[in-house]
Order: structure tokens, then sequence, then C-alpha cells
């Protein structure tokens, strides 16, 4: 495999994973990439390395670019094993390297599964020279680990972001401006939702110490790079670490036998007719990742479940408890189902959305069998109601 030019002796060394499905419990559809950036200067520098079992790609790149035993430091910005997992592999084939990595946890992480190597740890604020370029470091603790930093080259105006900024996304495009855009964004919306979201304060903290910044590219640590569309990202994520929501509902259900569903179509229908898109999410059908992407922008999340066994059907236990791991922020929710005759399952999905800090905008929808003309008119008239209490005209 060969390195790919970012800037003038700089370089792309990093593995695309394109079938990459799952990333601890993210369904990643379009696969991800791990990036790493070889910097060739007085001193030959790795930023990152990639998942232990793409090592081979990482090694292939640089290999295409310069003898692996030539570099001098690897740079971790985050101990993870998806950009940490090669470090004991490569620790061995550049003999000479130093590893750089924040003081304490980073080194803590690193020592605890590669043992002890040449660590150097650093703090935030401080910096490298390698020659002709000068690397900062900059702890962004919490987004997501207590060791994440990223490194910003001032010579280059490069910052090498780590996860912040990035998607599960696999391309032959290394830049944003090579792909779909509307994808993109739609990875990296996926992307905060699903990793970053419970971490929205320290994110504001990071946008706030990274806006003193001049930016020319955002080297992420997954999917591709930005250098079109850096303030669009930026004001993204500005958006999103305060945890905005847009005037949106997503419906979320698992049904036994329909009557949920149809339940869950009228929710929908009906915010709809009161001038608020909806989204339909059935938990059997929708992978969860995609499901967090839509509910963490949207101002209502409405969440059903059949009753089994006198408790909600395992596909919303799952969901519930994934996003109340998210700590969700500024929604407004409610909980609805139909059952055969105990009905637990509503009150216990009502229980759940209140313990994760959701705001109850209606009383829960209760349905017992197949809901009738006239339930269905009544829980219309529900939503009516939800719409305008809550300043939707
Ligand atoms: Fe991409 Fe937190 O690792």
């Amino acid at each position: 495999m060969q390195a790919v030019k970012i800037a003038d002796d700089i370089y792309f060394v990093g593995a695309i994973d394109w079938s990459l499905r799952e990333f601890h419990g993210y369904e990643t559809g379009r696969g991800s990439t791990y990036n790493a950036y070889l910097i060739i200067d007085d001193k030959i520098t790795l930023i990152d390395t990639v998942k232990e079992d793409r090592a081979d790609e990482l090694i292939s790149r640089i290999a295409s670019v310069i003898d692996i035993a030539a570099i001098d430091y690897i740079v971790s910005n985050h101990a993870e094993p998806d950009h940490a997992g090669s470090i004991g592999k490569l620790a061995k084939l550049c003999p000479n390297a130093t590893i750089i990595t924040s003081a304490p946890h980073g080194q803590k992480n690193l020592t605890a599964r590669f043992g002890e190597l040449k660590y150097q740890a650093v703090k935030s604020g401080d910096t490298l020279n390698i020659g002709k370029r000068n690397l900062q470091f900059i702890t962004v603790p919490m987004l997501h680990w207590p060791d994440s930093m990223v490194t910003y080259c001032p010579e280059e105006k490069i910052l090498f972001s780590s996860d912040a900024f990035g998607q599960h996304f696999a391309s032959t495009g290394r830049f944003d401006d090579e792909n779909d855009l509307p994808t993109v964004m739609y990875e990296a919306k996926k992307y905060y939702a699903n990793i970053l979201m419970p971490y929205g304060k320290q994110a504001h903290n990071a946008l706030a110490a990274l806006s003193k910044l001049d930016i020319k590219t955002i080297a992420t640590g997954h999917g591709v790079l930005w250098r079109s569309h850096i303030l669009s990202i930026l004001a993204a994520y500005e958006r999103w670490s305060v945890g905005e929501v847009e005037d949106r509902a997503v419906v979320v259900f698992d049904s036994m036998w329909h009557s949920t569903e149809k339940i869950a179509a009228e929710i929908a229908d009906a915010f709809a007719e009161q001038g608020i898109p909806a989204e339909f999410f059935d938990l059997k059908k929708n992978p969860m990742a995609d499901v967090v992407a839509a509910m963490f922008t949207a101002k209502y999340l409405a969440v059903g479940s059949s009753t089994l066994n006198n408790q909600m059907l395992p596909n919303v236990a799952k969901f519930l408890c994934y996003i109340k791991g998210l700590s969700p922020l500024h929604h407004l929710g409610f909980a609805f189902g139909s059952y055969g005759w105990g009905g637990q399952s509503i009150g216990l999905v009502e229980n759940e959305l209140k313990a994760m800090g959701i705001e109850i905008c209606a009383e829960k929808i209760r349905v017992a069998g197949v809901p009738t003309p006239a339930q269905l008119d009544e829980i219309r008239q529900k939503i009516r109601a939800v719409a305008q209490m809550s300043g939707t005209p």
C-alpha cells in the first residue's frame, strides 16, 4: 500500500477498514479508517498508529516513503486500541522511537497494554521541535477518554485531532471535498452522537481552546480530513456540544403483533400534521447507531414497546440502556404501547426515559389490543396538545 501525501513531507499512512460493520456496539455501515500520519522532518514523526490487526497496512504505507526503523517519534494522541493498537509492533520495528503520550493517563494506558517502552509523557501546552516544524500538544480530557489529546503543527496549520471531528467512513478520497459532503456530515453526526454525546461539556471546552488556533487542515483519527468545510464541522460541533435540538420527532418502537406499530405510525403522522417532521424507526429493522443519530438532535422522542412477560421487548430495553449511557440532553419524550393484558412495558419505558433526564411531555399511551379508530384519534389529539404546549404551532 502507498502513503498518500496530504502536505509537503506529510503523508496519510493509516488503514482503510472497508468491511468494518461493528465498532463496540455501533453499526458502521460505511466501514471506517484508522488514520495515522507520517511527518518527514529532521526527526521523523508518526502521529498515531492503527488497530493491531491492520498494522501490515500501516507498515507498508510507511515503507513506501521511508525505512520504518528511521522513525524518531511516535505521537499517541489516544490510547484506545483502534489508534494505539500497533504501538507494540511499531516499537520493535522502530527501536529508536520515543513514544509521546499524555501524562498521566496516556502513559498509564500504554504501559498497561505494552509494558515499559521508551515513553515521553507530555502535558497540555508542551511543544516538541522536530526540525522545521513544531508539534504542540493540547489535552482534551474525556473527549472521549481521560488520556485524549490533539496535536497541532503551527507551521503547517494542521490539527491532528484524534477522535474529534472523525467519522466511521471508508473511502478512497482522503479529504472532505473528495467525497459527498452530506454523507460525510451525516457520518460525522452519527459518530458524535454514538461516541461523544456524553461529553458535550468537554467538547465545548475543547472547541474554545481550539478556536485560538489557525487551522488549515483537520487531520482526523477516523474518516476524511477536513480542509474545505472546516467552518461547517466546527459549527456543527458547537451545536452538538450544547445539545441543540431541532423541531423534529423521532418515534422508536418494537412491536409483537403490529398494534404498537400502528400507534407509532399514528404518532409520526400526527407530529407531521403539526408541522413537525417525524422519523419512524422499528428497532427490529434499523441499526441502533442510526436511530441514535436521528434522535440526538430531535426535540421529541416517543418510545414504544409491547409487553412480553411483564417486561418491555428486549430491543427496546437495549435501545434505552444504550441511550441512557449517552446522557441525551434537552429532549421531550413519552412512552406508548399496546398490550394483551398487563401492559407493564409502557410504565417501564416511561421510567427509563425519566431516569435519563428526558422531560415527560405526555401521559403514557396505553392501548389494550389493536387500537380502534377512536383510540387512534385520541392519540392524534394528544400529539396536537403536545405540539401546542411545547411551543410548536
Ligand atoms: Fe477512535 Fe476513542 O478511539
